[in-house]
């Protein structure tokens, strides 16, 4: 009696399983092109024809285009780089190839701020899903098994010291102190903002106080310690 009672639980709980699966992997794979459109809304529709070209279909971002993650990234960030964009803070400097990419979209969507909104809301809404190792992360990848976790605790001790109290302990970033999240963003991405900041392509202009800060904060650090700096970063997602 007892054994039946623990085979049909058992049974129940693998059927459980598998529908869990199932409805898993259909979400982790499912993108615009295999959805009929008039299954779509407004938003994902104005995504997929604004945005999905360069970000990708599920906003996971494209290395070979330069185009960093989007999913999962808070709406109030997004809304801001968005404004920076549109208004010349961002993008317009000579040396900001690919930040040029932006501007004339962000302008378009600035006389729609209604849409705005709701297309930020929605990437926001999207599961980040880490991307995949980029060239950076690659090229400054230890090795073997003791250097990665020296490379990691190097990395985790000055993240936390110079970073952490703004972006958050993970990389998660933290709305009281307007910081973006980090953790899943292509390596490439986030050591060619760093550059940018450095060299004041961004975040130079008085108007743009939270990117002149970073700057700031972007000045502290470089070489090795940034390279461990953002392995930590790509870990922790
Ligand atoms: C032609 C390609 C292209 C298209 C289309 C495009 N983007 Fe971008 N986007 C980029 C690139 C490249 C960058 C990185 C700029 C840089 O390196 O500074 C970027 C950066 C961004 C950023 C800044 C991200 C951050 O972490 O600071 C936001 C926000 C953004 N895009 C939103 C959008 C939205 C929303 C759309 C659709 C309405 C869109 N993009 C369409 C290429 C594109
Ligand atoms: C005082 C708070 C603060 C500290 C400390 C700080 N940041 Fe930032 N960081 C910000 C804010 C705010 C922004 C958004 C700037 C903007 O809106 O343009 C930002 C933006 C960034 C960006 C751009 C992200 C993107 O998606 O484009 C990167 C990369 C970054 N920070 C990395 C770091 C690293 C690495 C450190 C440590 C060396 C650090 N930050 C320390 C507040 C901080």
């Amino acid at each position: 009696m007892a054994q039946k009672y623990v085979q049909r639980s058992f049974i129940l709980w693998l059927m459980l399983f598998s529908l869990l699966f199932s409805f898993f992997s259909f979400h982790v794979s499912a993108s615009f092109d295999e959805v009929p459109a008039q299954f779509l809304s407004r938003v994902q529709v104005q995504y997929k024809q604004q945005c999905a070209v360069c970000h990708g279909d599920n906003a996971q971002g494209n290395i070979s285009l330069n185009a960093p993650v989007l999913a999962g990234q808070y709406a109030w960030y997004l809304q801001r780089q968005l404004n920076n964009f549109a208004v010349e803070l961002r993008g317009i400097h000579v040396d900001d190839s690919h930040g040029k990419a932006m501007v004339v979209i962000a302008k378009q969507l600035k006389s729609q701020p209604e849409e705005l909104l709701q297309l930020t809301a929605y990437i926001e809404s999207l599961s980040s899903v880490a991307i995949a190792s980029s060239s950076a992360t690659k090229s400054f990848l230890p090795t073997n098994e003791a250097n990665i976790k020296a490379k990691l605790k190097n990395g985790s001790r000055y993240y936390q010291a110079k970073c952490g109290a703004c972006h958050g302990g993970v990389a998660q970033g933290n709305k009281s102190f307007k910081a973006p999240e980090l953790a899943g963003q292509d390596t490439d991405y986030l050591k060619r903002q760093m550059n940018n900041f450095v060299k004041g392509i961004r975040g130079n202009s008085k108007k743009d106080k939270l990117g002149r800060q970073m700057a700031m904060m972007a000045k502290t650090t470089q070489g090795k310690e940034l390279d461990d700096i953002l392995f930590y970063i790509s870990q922790q997602k």
